[in-house]
């Protein structure tokens, strides 16, 4: 099933139109995760922009995530124009969903600007690994975006590392104790987002061409690329199990 000749071999999609219905279903179900998460940068910049630029200490910090937010909104842009494409629209019903993936609550509850490091450090890499699963996918409207968004999502995992580093120079010993007690919160949300190891579904998206990897796959990838960055900043790696909610 996790073969990448398979997708290689999946039939390529051109537009929307005359899609086979079970692959409509996954695409737009993709999709829709994605325009979930990523139109919230769009539609609620109170809580996407105001509260962290009020958070940022320095101007440098203010000016990469303004930055960064620019960025997602171009995303959500994209993801609204191939869902419409899809039929679906991304309006208040839409929006009053759940949030599909639960660390991106966390980023609402931030107390603290590292908080916002910690979420791009986790959470803009996930967007990276998502976004590498599309480079080349079977829907070409979307492999077209794919590249673009997948180099945007490392610049936005590396600008969290960056604001990780400087709140630990900035703060000494102190900001590394409450990094350290962050990540006790949001290392196992950080692992959680690829979903759990057994799920069906993934190997649908796979079989169809519209992802690569696994979600064990991807997250062992996942946790051996933040363990590497993590013990680079001398921060202790936690117990991969602990406060975990898929496995
Ligand atoms: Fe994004
Ligand atoms: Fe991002």
């Amino acid at each position: 099933m996790q073969n990448p000749t398979e997708q290689a071999e999946a039939v390529k999609f051109t537009g929307p139109g005359n899609l086979p219905a079970a692959y409509k279903y996954l695409l737009i179900r993709m999709l829709s995760i994605q325009s979930r998460i990523e139109s919230e940068y769009m539609l609620m910049p109170e809580r996407t922009l105001l509260k962290p630029l009020a958070l940022a200490p320095t101007p440098e910090d203010k000016a990469e995530y303004a930055a960064f937010w620019s960025d997602e909104v171009r995303h959500a842009s994209y993801w609204m124009h191939l869902l419409g494409d899809l039929g679906v629209s991304v309006d208040d019903a839409f929006m009053a969903t759940p949030m599909p993936i639960y660390i991106f609550e966390m980023r609402d509850q931030a107390q603290d600007w590292i908080e916002y490091g910690l979420f791009s450090f986790f959470a803009d890499r996930q967007g990276a690994y998502m976004g590498y699963e599309w480079v080349g996918c079977s829907y070409q409207p979307l492999a077209k975006i794919a590249e673009r968004v997948y180099r945007e999502e490392l610049g936005h995992a590396a600008f969290g590392y960056r604001l990780m580093r400087r709140h630990l120079e900035r703060e000494g010993e102190r900001g590394r104790a409450l990094l350290i007690k962050h990540l006790a919160k949001w290392y196992p949300a950080g692992l959680d987002m690829f979903g759990k190891s057994g799920s069906k579904r993934q190997f649908d998206y796979v079989r169809m061409g519209l992802r690569r990897r696994s979600n064990e796959q991807m997250r062992a990838e996942f946790e051996a690329e933040v363990n590497n960055l993590l013990t680079k900043l001398e921060i202790p790696i936690p117990d991969p199990t602990a406060g975990r909610l898929y496995l």
